[in-house]
């Protein structure tokens, strides 16, 4: 309450030391962006950097700088609105009751609540035309350096309103220089980043995939001011549109080479109406500063996932073994109790059934049948998945489930006693994706029957512990059969979806608050902040070769903590099993894998790996990450967490390219996050049976050494993947 009480005093001090224009600023711990009214009571965004010590100073910072609005109209726009004198990126467009294309913004009033750790200030903005209200929300998480941006826009006009773009943010950076950091990819190659130079003109990034986000693209940026992003350098603003559907996010830079960011729900047929009265809330762009480069700002983005955002972000993760890749289709009672067996023998807390238990009148035996018709396949299951439950129980596992419940085959009964219920063309061709479609999820009917998948398993199996939530298809031929019938435009299809998913995924989460869910898509292709809500992990990647997961996992941990990363060991690749099973233990640790096909030596290790994996594992889920060596600057990947006050760090540590010269590491690594004044002991873990450590692991170091010298994880050609327990010593 005292905070409140003070924040306010300096608002309105602020306001009415310069009564003819207001100046508000938007405050973290370390950096401030700062809007300014004109005369007219048009607001504009005039800083964006440190944050000054006397808030009175912010309204001096535009008089600094000569910037007129050139030919384009309005560069720095609080909210850039279009139609009347703006010829720059708009972040709304609206066609208004009248059919009128004009919008202008003025400030009408701010507002700023504080509650614990966050911080809310809401800026009203009107049309001086039209009645149309935005308002622009910031919510903040000062000692993080994180903010959560979105706009509501309310129709009060006569009539109907059409929203033809319509931004969650709009932001403004007078730097010199900027780089752009995006992450492109493919199935089985997500996140791949490429990082650029902006220049003047239009960069975007975009989905139009409909269901998932990511894939082609991902919603997550880095910007990096100056210079190139660097790990522990330079300012940084380390971005993600937390939208599980279309987004769209422009990077302008203007002709005095200022960027304009604006980021949203992406426009591509996409107009929406908004009815009298009506408040249309976008999706929330996040993101963290930092003057300390990515590292810091991941550091940042993480701790606010996992205190404020991830479901049960605090919590713990259960390791699993699937049966997927061990048995693809191909499987029946027999085998799977067996594969239940092997999850109690090699020390995991939960089986996990993949997809082709269901389907009986189109069996699901392989991909091109049976979604959608969700109960068990009689002849693989002739004692339904309660058998399974018992078995696991018997085993002391527990047991999860896979399911694809937005999707059909046209092989299903689904699909053929509900073709209305399905994402198609009237008049064209069905194109296929993975042989199956999309369900309309805008339909009420459609969000009743993806509810009922999931709560008819809990009901009938109680123990379900667990959910893989796939989804591998595309929107192809976007329309909706529903919204026809009930005038609704088709161009709310891509937007209603997502929306119509978030409102299953709330009930569900009404009634199983805590069950874990997994997010896949077809490989990586969801793993969003809306997302991660409802869902406590995600699959990055099908792609489970070590060494690709290497660069893959480093990637996402930009924006993700390990705790939601679902690392799986399987058969991909050829390297050794420790190299495996070191690389899946630095996120959540699971395995796909058949254990009769794995020799002595590889069960025993993989048998300690994963008690040691319960030992440190608080480390990785709930620790601070400090990434030390990128794969892509080095031949050796390597990174840490650090936990327990200073006191506890796991190091992992790869070769992760194999080029003659570059065959061991031949200098220290040094350590992050450690504390300088704290001794240590480095001691190797996971080793192969029968192998020793190299290290001499008697020296202790103290934390300066560490961080300041390094260590040497001697890591080469036999020893491709080490992992160093880091603890005080006393
Ligand atoms: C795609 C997922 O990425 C896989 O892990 C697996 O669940 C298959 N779908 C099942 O069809």
């Amino acid at each position: 309450m005292k905070i409140k009480f003070n924040k306010t005093i300096i608002l309105f001090f602020v306001i009415s030391y310069c009564s003819a224009q207001t100046i508000i600023p938007i405050e973290t711990k370390d950096f401030a962006m700062v809007f300014k009214t004109d005369n007219q009571n048009r607001l504009w965004n005039i800083y964006f950097g440190k944050k000054l010590s006397d808030i009175s100073d912010y309204k001096d910072i535009d008089g600094q700088y000569y910037f007129p609005s050139s030919n384009a109209g309005m560069y720095n726009a609080a909210y850039t609105p279009s139609g009347t004198w703006n010829l720059s990126e708009p972040a709304l467009q609206v066609k208004h009751f009248d059919g009128n294309l004009s919008t202008e913004l003025h400030f009408v009033n701010v507002n700023t609540e504080v509650n614990n750790e966050e911080t809310i200030t809401k800026i009203t903005l009107t049309d001086p035309v039209y009645k149309l209200k935005v308002v622009l929300n910031y919510k903040v998480w000062s000692n993080l350096n994180v903010v959560e941006q979105w706009t509501d826009i309310t129709n009060n006009e006569d009539g109907a309103i059409e929203l033809n773009k319509y931004a969650s943010a709009n932001l403004y950076f007078t730097n010199k220089d900027f780089y752009l950091t995006h992450f492109q990819g493919e199935y089985l190659k997500e996140m791949q980043p490429v990082e650029e130079k902006l220049t003047q003109g239009l960069k975007t990034i975009e989905s139009k995939l409909g269901t998932r986000a990511m894939l082609l693209g991902t919603p997550n940026f880095i910007v990096s001011f100056e210079n190139h992003q660097s790990e522990d350098e330079g300012l940084v603003l380390l971005g993600q549109l937390a939208w599980s559907g279309n987004y769209k996010i422009d990077f302008e830079i203007d002709s005095y080479k200022n960027l304009r960011l604006i980021a949203g729900i992406n426009p591509y047929e996409s107009n929406y109406y908004l009815k009298k009265d009506e408040t249309f809330k976008t999706p929330s762009l996040i993101y963290s500063i930092s003057n300390k480069g990515t590292g810091l700002a991941s550091r940042q983005l993480q701790s606010w996932a996992k205190k404020y955002r991830v479901l049960n972000g605090e919590g713990d993760r259960l390791t699993l073994l699937n049966n997927w890749e061990a048995t693809y289709f191909d499987f029946n009672e027999t085998k799977l109790s067996k594969l239940i067996k092997d999850t109690k023998d090699l020390g995991l807390d939960l089986f996990l059934l993949d997809d082709g238990w269901f389907g009986n009148k189109y069996p699901r035996n392989n991909d091109d049948a049976g979604l959608g018709d969700w109960e068990e396949n009689r002849k693989k299951l002739p004692n339904g998945l309660g058998y399974l439950v018992k078995e696991a129980k018997k085993s002391k596992v527990k047991f999860g489930i896979w399911i694809e419940p937005e999707m059909a085959n046209p092989e299903s009964e689904l699909f053929k006693n509900h073709p209305d219920w399905i994402i198609k063309q009237p008049e064209r061709p069905e194109k296929l994706y993975r042989n199956q479609m999309v369900l309309d999820v805008t339909n009420p009917e459609v969000q009743d029957f993806i509810y009922d998948v999931v709560d008819n398993l809990f009901t009938q199996n109680p123990e379900i512990a667990f959910i893989k939530w796939d989804c591998n298809a595309v929107i192809y031929n976007a329309y909706s059969a529903y919204q026809q019938q009930k005038g609704i435009p088709q161009t709310h299809l891509y937007v209603d979806y997502v929306l119509g998913l978030y409102k299953v995924l709330e009930r569900i989460r009404e009634k199983y608050p805590k069950v874990p869910m997994m997010l896949c898509s077809g490989g990586g292709g969801r793993a969003d902040y809306e997302f991660l809500k409802y869902f406590t992990e995600f699959w990055p990647s099908d792609d489970t070769d070590p060494i690709e997961r290497i660069f893959i996992q480093w990637n996402y941990s930009y924006f993700f903590p390990a705790i939601t990363m679902d690392c799986h060991v399987t058969n991909w690749g050829n390297q050794p099993i420790k190299l495996k099973v070191d690389v899946a233990s630095m996120g959540k640790l699971g395995f796909d894998v058949d254990v009769s096909h794995m020799n002595e030596k590889d069960l025993e290790f993989t048998k300690t790996a994963i008690k040691n994996y319960n030992r440190f594992k608080n480390m990785v889920l709930h620790g601070e990450q400090y990434r030390l060596s990128s794969p892509y600057k080095n031949p050796f990947a390597s990174l840490m967490y650090v936990h327990n006050n200073q006191s506890l760090a796991i190091m992992f540590n790869y070769l992760s390219s194999n080029r003659f010269m570059e065959r061991m590491t031949k200098r220290p690594i040094k350590l992050k996050g450690l504390d300088a004044n704290k001794k240590y002991s480095v001691k190797e873990i996971n080793l192969y049976p029968g192998v020793k450590s190299t290290l001499n692991e008697l020296i202790v170091y103290s934390g300066d050494f560490l961080m300041t010298v390094g260590v040497n994880p001697e890591v080469d050609t036999k020893r491709t993947s080490v992992i160093l327990l880091i603890e005080e010593v006393n």
